[in-house]
């Protein structure tokens, strides 16, 4: 049975749009575990557009499954997981400019220092996993690494404009899954997968984890809007 890992990091963003303390992704995790997350994730990126150092040194206290840290394989980022250590760390590529992770980490173009920071990382005790595309040689990359995990990028599956694309993306991940099995890999994904596309990946079968933030933090402002409108019109008619 796979598990899953819901990422938070839209909770803070909202959060960071008022530049307050509401609403506090520490406790959206806790929500999220309640009803039955198997992990939390968050992204500590360079510029701290969204989860804050404060979220991880508190989430690491709080967080009663298991902690997986996004982060790119930066000095500072290492230092910073060396000293907190989330349960897992996966490593992905950044940029400014990007509205959200792009692409999978370019591995065969980096494989020292990529290789440097998984070492450094497992030193510390902290597993290993590293965000790539369904590509076969970036995932052969990853074995020379020595990560315990890689993460699936499904997000070319999930922006696929029709059926045909989508299955031949499909494809892409099914043999992603089964080469890593070979190199002893274990296998996440994530990245675009909602409550429509989500089962057509999980039937592969051989994903352990599933890391999804966008669609559920959607579906929770959606979802919740109702009760937190009814409880606004109480207050204003009948103060
Ligand atoms: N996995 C990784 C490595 C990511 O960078 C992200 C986005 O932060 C996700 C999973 C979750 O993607 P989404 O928010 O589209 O569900």
């Amino acid at each position: 049975m796979a598990r899953l890992g819901v990422n938070v990091d839209h909770v803070a963003t909202i959060r960071q749009a008022r530049g307050g303390s509401e609403p506090d992704p520490v406790t959206a995790a806790a929500i999220a575990e309640l009803a039955g997350a198997d992990g939390i994730t968050i992204h500590l990126r360079e510029d701290r557009r969204h989860i804050q150092d404060r979220d991880l040194t508190l989430m690491r206290q709080t967080v009663q499954t298991r902690l997986n840290l996004e982060m790119a394989a930066t000095e500072e980022m290492i230092a910073i997981a060396l000293k907190v250590k989330p349960d897992c760390c996966t490593l992905v590529p950044e940029k400014r400019a990007e509205l959200t992770t792009e692409g999978g980490l370019d591995v065969r173009l980096n494989l020292d220092s990529v290789k440097g920071a998984v070492q450094k990382l497992q030193e510390g005790g902290i597993i290993v996993s590293i965000f790539v595309d369904p590509d076969p040689d970036q995932i052969k990359a990853c074995h020379k690494t020595g990560a315990d995990y890689i993460e699936i990028h499904t997000g070319a599956f999930a922006d696929a404009p029709d059926i045909g694309a989508e299955e031949k993306e499909l494809v892409k991940i099914e043999n992603a899954i089964k080469l890593a099995q070979k190199l002893d890999l274990g296998v996440n994904a994530g990245h675009g997968l909602n409550y429509s596309n989500v089962r057509k990946v999980a039937a592969l079968g051989g994903i352990e984890e599933f890391n999804i933030g966008h669609s559920i933090i959607s579906k929770a402002v959606l979802v919740g809007l109702d009760r937190a409108v009814r409880d606004m019109v109480e207050l204003v008619r009948y103060a």
